[in-house]
């Protein structure tokens, strides 16, 4: 009965069309933002990175706040075929909804919207060994997102000067998620 009633609702969620009048972008509610997270959507200046074997290709399963500020992450990586699980604590910064983070290099994160309720997008700068490089990630809390959002993110990507050409669909790569 409960499967059923799950089966059901999947569905009609990635049918759900981005909404625009319920984002934010500003003055968020940590605590909304708690829970299971998938990777939908990444893009770079540096493919390397986040094409197969990319080390800052990351699916993720949570994310939460802590009592002190700062953000953890919990997600999986492919190392030689292998999932690795990563728990990530990001520490906060004087700017709000803002982290810093020594993971892969120097990261600085930053939350740049969400509706909460089916999608979250940061922007990640990452300095490893000198070599500055732009990250952006979609994570959905569905495995599957329907393609409302790929436009919304093809938008976020222009803002932070990446091309459409630079984004990656993470949907159904996850071969770490029957682990869960
Ligand atoms: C892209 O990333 C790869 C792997 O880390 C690195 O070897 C390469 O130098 C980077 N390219 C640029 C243009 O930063
Ligand atoms: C916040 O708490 C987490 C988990 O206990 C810890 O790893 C992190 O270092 C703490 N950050 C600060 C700035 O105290
Ligand atoms: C850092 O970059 C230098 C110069 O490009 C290179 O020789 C060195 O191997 C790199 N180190 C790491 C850890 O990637």
């Amino acid at each position: 009965m409960v499967v059923l009633l799950v089966l059901g609702l999947v569905p009609s969620l990635a049918a759900a069309q981005f909404n625009w009048e319920i984002i934010s972008q500003k003055n968020y509610n940590m605590a909304k933002i708690s829970g299971i997270w998938y990777s939908i959507f990444m893009a770079s200046d540096n493919m390397t990175r986040i094409e197969e074997n990319g080390d800052l290709r990351v699916f993720m399963r949570n994310i939460n706040p802590l009592k002190n500020g700062s953000l953890k992450f919990d997600f999986f990586f492919m190392v030689h075929g292998e999932c690795v699980a990563v728990t990530m604590v990001c520490e906060k910064t004087e700017n709000y909804g803002e982290f810093t983070v020594a993971y892969e290099g120097e990261n600085r994160v930053l939350l740049t919207e969400t509706d909460y309720r089916m999608y979250i997008t940061f922007y990640m700068q990452n300095i490893k060994n000198g070599t500055k490089t732009h990250v952006l990630a979609l994570y959905g809390r569905l495995p599957v997102l329907s393609s409302s959002y790929l436009e919304r993110f093809v938008n976020i990507c222009k803002k932070y000067r990446l091309n459409a050409q630079n984004i990656i669909d993470l949907t159904n790569k996850d071969v770490c998620f029957p682990r869960r």
